[in-house]
C-alpha cells in the first residue's frame, strides 16, 4: 500500500454509494408507484439488451446483507437515494407507508451497525405520472419537488444529518431532455433549457426546506464533473464552451453567480424561462458541495454541433487508456478539478461524493481480482493527498458504488461495485478492490 487512512486525516470520510433505482428493484411492490426509469426501461429499444431494473440487485430485500458487506470493509458512510414514486406514488399528495417504512429500516439498520446514512433526495427517478405533465420541463416541478422534500426531511430528519438535494443535474438534464438517451427519453433545446433552470431552481429550494427543517443538517448537492481540453490548441475555445456547459451551469447558479453566458452564448436565452427574482432563488448556502468525477473529456471544434459548436474525441478514437464506458482514466484530472472547484468563493467544503470505474470483471474461483479498479483507486486518492498538500481540504470520498447495480442505458453490463453480483442468483461477492479499502480502513 502507497499510504494509510491516516494520511487523509483523522476525519476523513470514508464511504460507499449507490441509488435507488439502480440497485432496488421491487419496481412495483407495497404500493410503489411508476417511476420515469421503470417507464424508460420497460419500453423496448431504450436499454442494451432491453434489460431493466424490475429487480436491478434487490436492495430492497437485500439491504442488510449490503449494509453488512460495507460494514466489513470498514467503511463508516452510505450514500443512498430515496426513491420518489415509493413515497408518493401519485408524484404528490397521498403517501405510501409502506415505501416510508423501507427507508426508516434502511436508515435504521444503518444506525444500529454504525454506519452514518446520506441521503440523496433525487437520483434521477422522479415519478412518470409528473413526466406526463412535463416533468422538468414544467415549473410547477418546484412545487411537487418541494413537497416531497419537505416530507422526507420532517420524516427522517431526526435521523439523518447529510442531506445532498440532487445528483448531477446535468446528466439527468442533457441525457433525459436533450439526448433522449435516459429517462424520460425527451430531445432538444428547449426541453433541456427549461429542465436546467427549473433543476436550478429545486436544488437551491430544496436546500431552503432541508435547513427549515433539520437545522442541524449538513447540506449539499452534487455535481458531476469532467476535466475538459481540447485536442490542440486551436480548440481552446471549444474546451471552454464545453467546460461550460459540463461544469459550469449548476454551480455557479448555486453561488448566486447566474448563468456561464460569458463562455456559452446561447444560455442567454435562459431568460425566456426566467422569472424576476430566479437569480436570487437559485441561490443557496451549501455546507458542501459534492463532486463526482469519472474521466477527462477532450474536445475539438466542430461546426456540427449546435450550441457548443464543440464534439468529443472519444478516449478510443485518441486509442488511450479507458473503461469500459470508453471514460478515459485521468487522476490529473481529478486534481485540477478539485483544485478549481475549491477556487470558488463560496464553497465551503468539498467532499467527493462518487469516483469509481468499471471494468470487465469475471469471477475466478469465487475471487474477483479487479487489479485495474485498486489502481484506479490509487492513483485518485493519491491526487487527494496531493491536494491536501496544498492546504485544500477535501472532506471525504465516496466510492461508486457498493455493489455492482444497473448502469442506466447500459444496463448491467458495465460494473463499478466493490462487490460483485451474480445476476444469475443476486449472490454477492467481495472483489479484490474491496478487500483493498478493507485493509486500508481498518
Ligand atoms: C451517476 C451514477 C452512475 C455513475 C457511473 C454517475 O454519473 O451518478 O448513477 O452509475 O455515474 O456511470
Amino acid at each position: 500500500m502507497d499510504f494509510n487512512k491516516s494520511d487523509f486525516g483523522e476525519n476523513f470520510i470514508w464511504g460507499a454509494a449507490q441509488a435507488s433505482y439502480q440497485t432496488e428493484g421491487a419496481w412495483n411492490t407495497d404500493g410503489k408507484g411508476m417511476s420515469v426509469w421503470d417507464k424508460f426501461s420497460q419500453t423496448k429499444g431504450n436499454i442494451e439488451r432491453n434489460e431493466n431494473g424490475n429487480t436491478a440487485t434487490d436492495f430492497y430485500h437485500k439491504y442488510k446483507e449490503d449494509l453488512l458487506l460495507l460494514k466489513s470493509m470498514n467503511f463508516k458512510h452510505f450514500r443512498f437515494s430515496l426513491s420518489w414514486s415509493r413515497i408518493f406514488p401519485k408524484g404528490t399528495g397521498e403517501i405510501n407507508q409502506k415505501g416510508v417504512e423501507f427507508y426508516h429500516k434502511v436508515i435504521d439498520k444503518c444506525l444500529e451497525v454504525e454506519i452514518i446514512p446520506w441521503v440523496t433526495i433525487y437520483h434521477w427517478d422522479h415519478p412518470q405520472i409528473l413526466e406526463v405533465q412535463g416533468g422538468w420541463t414544467n415549473r410547477k416541478m418546484v412545487d411537487w419537488f418541494s413537497e416531497y422534500t419537505d416530507f422526507v426531511s420532517k420524516e427522517y430528519g431526526f435521523k439523518v444529518k447529510n442531506w445532498m438535494i440532487l445528483n448531477e443535474p446535468l446528466s439527468f438534464t442533457v441525457n433525459g431532455y436533450m439526448l433522449g438517451t435516459m429517462a424520460p427519453g425527451k430531445k432538444g433545446v428547449t426541453n433541456f433549457r427549461k429542465a436546467v433552470h427549473h433543476a436550478n431552481l429545486c436544488q437551491a429550494e430544496g436546500g431552503r426546506i432541508v435547513r427549515k427543517n433539520v437545522p442541524v443538517a449538513n447540506i449539499g448537492t452534487t455535481h458531476f464533473t469532467s476535466f475538459i481540453e481540447g485536442q490542440t490548441n486551436k480548440d481552446t475555445k471549444a474546451a471552454e464552451r464545453m467546460d461550460a456547459l459540463i461544469n459550469r451551469i449548476f454551480i455557479e447558479p448555486s453561488l448566486g453567480m447566474g448563468y456561464p453566458e460569458d463562455k456559452l452564448h446561447f444560455l442567454k436565452t435562459m431568460k425566456k424561462f426566467m422569472l424576476p427574482g430566479d437569480i436570487e432563488k437559485m441561490k443557496f448556502n451549501f455546507d458542501f458541495i459534492g463532486l463526482q468525477y469519472y474521466f477527462r473529456t477532450v474536445v475539438k471544434k466542430s461546426p456540427f454541433v449546435p450550441f457548443v459548436w464543440a464534439k468529443e474525441v472519444t478516449a478510443k478514437q485518441r486509442g488511450v487508456e479507458a473503461n469500459e464506458m470508453n471514460g478515459e482514466v485521468y487522476p490529473e484530472g481529478f486534481y485540477q478539478l478539485m483544485k478549481r472547484f475549491s477556487s470558488y468563493e463560496g464553497v465551503k467544503k468539498i467532499i467527493i461524493t462518487e469516483n469509481g470505474s468499471c471494468f470487465n470483471d469475471v469471477i475466478d474461483n469465487n475471487k474477483i481480482p479487479d487489479n485495474e479498479r485498486i489502481e484506479y483507486f490509487k492513483s485518485h486518492l493519491s491526487e487527494i493527498l496531493r491536494i491536501q498538500k496544498e492546504n485544500i481540504k477535501i472532506d471525504g470520498y465516496f466510492v461508486w458504488s457498493l455493489t455492482d447495480n444497473f448502469e442506466w442505458e447500459k444496463g448491467f453490463r458495465p460494473r463499478f461495485g466493490l462487490v460483485y453480483v451474480d445476476y444469475n442468483n443476486l449472490k454477492r461477492y467481495i472483489k479484490k478492490s474491496g478487500l483493498w479499502f478493507k485493509e486500508l480502513l481498518k
